[in-house]
């Protein structure tokens, strides 16, 4: 992994050697590295969990962070990304997590200098770090992934975890499902897995993956049509419909969730509900995709 930016470089051998690692990580092996590595956080996009366990999982593995904030940086001055990754480049930093609100963000920076590029989210495109963490925390709870039915439900259109998390899964042997609004199934999705209705999908699944309704990226005519109450009764999984879940199923979410939209807020912490192990288990994946991306480059 010269950079991690999509699911798409990500094989089903190197997505399960990645969740050995991060297990390692999480039972306390640890990695020291011969030469000092210097890494900055460039976060063009608002973020809790993915900013603080990159931050988080930098320190364990003995970085030293380069500390970037965007609004206080030359790029207000009209800098172009490219040209800031090649400044951080020329002043040292091995390594730059980006998280920006354009998809694809990261293309034309691969071959732009020898910063390793670490994508924390592209707009609409790719999440891998969540894909990572995600299927750490199913492997975990299920120690295979051959035959499990997952259901990704929500605000599809938007996007970029299930983006990122359907390409793996299939491709490790599970089946991807998909609920929510009809009109957010886009084509992308279709190719991927059917859609189903909620009320028949609750019963069918292994793995419940909800997504956030992402009020902030709807056009200003579906933000105003749209209600909490009506989506949670439409498209959620309200107190009754999780009763029809299957005993050994796990609820699953990116987070930030919305509480009583697409989850109703007492289940967010529920015996089935594995969200705050997703937050867990991120600071070890990406402990195990920094790791992997040092020693491909030999810093
Ligand atoms: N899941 C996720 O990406 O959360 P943040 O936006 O808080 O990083």
């Amino acid at each position: 992994f010269k950079h991690f930016v999509s699911a798409d470089q990500v094989t089903p051998t190197d997505a399960l050697t990645l969740i050995e690692r991060a297990e390692a990580f999480k039972h306390g092996e640890s990695r020291q590295f011969a030469n000092p590595i210097y890494v900055s956080n460039l976060f063009f996009e608002n973020s809790t969990r993915t900013h603080t366990s990159f931050e988080m999982a930098e320190s364990k593995l003995g970085l030293s962070v380069i500390s970037f904030d965007p609004t206080h940086s030359s790029v207000s001055k009209g800098e172009t990304l490219s040209d800031t990754i090649k400044t951080l480049s020329a002043i040292g930093v091995n390594l730059a997590v980006i998280r920006h609100p354009q998809s694809d963000y990261y293309r034309p920076l691969l071959d732009a200098s020898s910063t390793a590029i670490l994508n924390a989210g592209d707009g609409a495109g790719q999440h891998p770090s969540q894909m990572m963490l995600d299927l750490m925390t199913i492997h975990e709870h299920f120690g295979h992934f051959t035959g499990l039915k997952v259901g990704i439900v929500g605000d599809l259109a938007h996007s970029r975890v299930a983006r990122s998390d359907m390409t793996l899964l299939k491709q490790l042997g599970a089946t991807v499902m998909f609920s929510g609004p009809r009109a957010w199934y886009t084509e992308d999705f279709a190719q991927a897995g059917p859609y189903v209705e909620i009320d028949d999908l609750m019963p069918q699944v292994d793995v419940l993956m909800l997504l956030r309704v992402q009020l902030e990226r709807l056009d200003a005519t579906t933000r105003a049509a749209f209600t909490a109450t009506d989506y949670h009764q439409t498209y959620g999984v309200t107190l009754e419909r999780a009763k029809q879940l299957q005993p050994q199923a796990i609820i699953m979410h990116p987070a930030p969730v919305n509480r009583d939209v697409e989850l109703a807020s007492e289940l967010v912490e529920s015996p089935q509900s594995r969200i705050f192990t997703q937050m867990h288990n991120g600071v070890f994946m990406r402990m195990a995709m920094l790791e992997a991306v040092i020693d491909a480059n030999h810093f």
